[in-house]
């Protein structure tokens, strides 16, 4: 994918170990399709080369506000008018101490205050020692830098370089490059609850033993990571699945059908749209052992006896808010044939006024898909993509119908 095609972005480094991560950050941003501008602090050269940081983006970096390439001596300002974005990875407590107060006395940051403040967003990826971070000082410094419209994109927690442990590492490049892209995304849903539900379940038979499905959770996934671009504060409910949880949604893990409508009922109270993606499986055995089934020899073969599981997409879409049209229910059909005739029965079967269609077994664990929508007016195709990509189209679906 290209994310960033035809995005210009100025990364910013001021002084910091964590440096060693804008050369890959700055990788990462050309692969997704920016054109990538440096500008390096006094500081940040103490760590990492200019030459570097010039291989990589392929344009030469700038240091100093009396850089006389430019025609004009100006880099601050031709710098930050170009720009689409300003990223500062790593920002220092010291950089940001400067720019809580408007100085100006190098490059980077007489360029930060020169920025167009309406149209080019400051994002700041702070690095630093716990002690630091934690230090009163830096703390409201970043809330006042927050309430001037600069985005705090939040720290890591772990091992530091200088031997502690704790919060204040500064962001890995591929979480950096989540929140960059997230900030080009229309903002349909801002201000939205959304609550998805992921995966598959598994419903035990015994300690070791269970039944479960392909759902890989993928496209569950990419529509909380879509919602979440497009303004919406995300809950994601997910089944047993081995995938990072995209940034800045609140994920909640399950296992089986029981255990994920339980979790689903009191979020879909306060939500504002539900998307149930999971592959619920509609039968749990019936009386699930607590020690495991042993042969015993004779050949012969257990009997399994099921019960229904809850539905858990009806259950939410019977509910009073839903029947008011407080929340917007979008309901997933995994078949295997007859696609539009099987999608529209259950989308009136389910009671949703929108239901996506795929075909399960083409689609489980692959990296894209092809998607039916059905609602009362008809039905669209969303052509062949890759699951992210289908996921923006159909939060910008679900923002249209769902009046946001
Ligand atoms: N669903 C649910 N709870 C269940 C079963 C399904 O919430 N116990 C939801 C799924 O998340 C999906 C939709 O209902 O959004 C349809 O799921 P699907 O498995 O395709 O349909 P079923 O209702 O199980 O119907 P069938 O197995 O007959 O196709």
């Amino acid at each position: 994918m290209n994310d960033l095609a035809g995005k210009h972005i100025v990364l910013g480094l001021s002084g910091g170990i964590a440096c060693y991560k804008a050369a890959e950050l700055c990788r990462a941003l050309i692969k997704e399709g920016a054109t990538v501008q440096v500008v390096m602090t006094e500081a940040a050269e103490q760590f990492i080369t200019p030459v570097t940081m010039q291989a990589l983006s392929g344009r030469p970096v700038y240091g100093s506000q009396w850089d006389s390439r430019e025609p004009n001596n100006m880099p601050h300002i031709n710098l930050s008018r170009e720009a689409d974005a300003i990223l500062i990875a790593p920002c220092s407590a010291d950089f940001m101490a400067k720019l809580l107060h408007g100085r100006a006395d190098d490059l980077l940051s007489l360029m930060c205050l020169a920025r167009p403040i309406d149209r080019v967003a400051l994002l700041l990826a702070p690095a630093m020692n716990r002690e630091m971070w934690a230090h009163p000082a830096t703390q409201r410094n970043m809330a006042q830098l927050a309430d001037d419209g600069a985005t705090i994109l939040g720290v890591g927690s772990g091992y530091q370089a200088c031997g502690e442990t704790g919060d204040g590492r500064m962001l890995e490049p591929p979480e950096l490059l989540e929140d960059i892209v997230a900030l080009f995304q229309p903002k349909v849903l801002a201000g939205k609850q959304v609550l998805v539900t992921a995966g598959p379940t598994f419903e035990a038979i015994d300690p070791v033993r269970g039944i479960t499905n392909l759902s890989s959770g993928k496209m569950g996934f990419a529509i909380a990571r879509a919602a979440r671009e497009a303004g919406a504060t995300v809950t994601l409910v997910a089944g047993p699945v081995s995938l990072p949880t995209p940034r800045g949604i609140s994920r909640i893990d399950v296992k089986s059908a029981q255990q994920m409508h339980d979790a689903v009922l009191p979020l879909a109270a306060v939500a504002d749209v539900f998307v149930a993606t999971a592959a619920v499986a509609d039968w749990r055995p019936l009386n699930a052992t607590d020690q495991k089934i042993k042969k015993d020899g004779s050949g012969k073969t257990p009997t399994l006896a099921f019960a229904e599981n809850p539905d858990i997409l009806a259950t939410v879409a019977q509910s009073e808010r839903a029947r008011a049209g407080a929340l917007f229910c979008v309901g997933f059909a995994a078949e295997s044939h007859d696609l539009l005739a099987n999608a529209q029965a259950k989308r009136v079967r389910k009671g949703v006024p929108l239901l996506v269609g795929n075909i399960g077994p083409a689609t489980f664990g692959a990296e894209d898909n092809v998607l039916l929508l059905v609602d009362a007016q008809g039905t669209q195709d969303l052509p062949r993509a890759s699951k992210v990509s289908l996921a923006r189209q159909l939060v910008a679906q679900i923002a249209r119908r769902a009046g946001a």
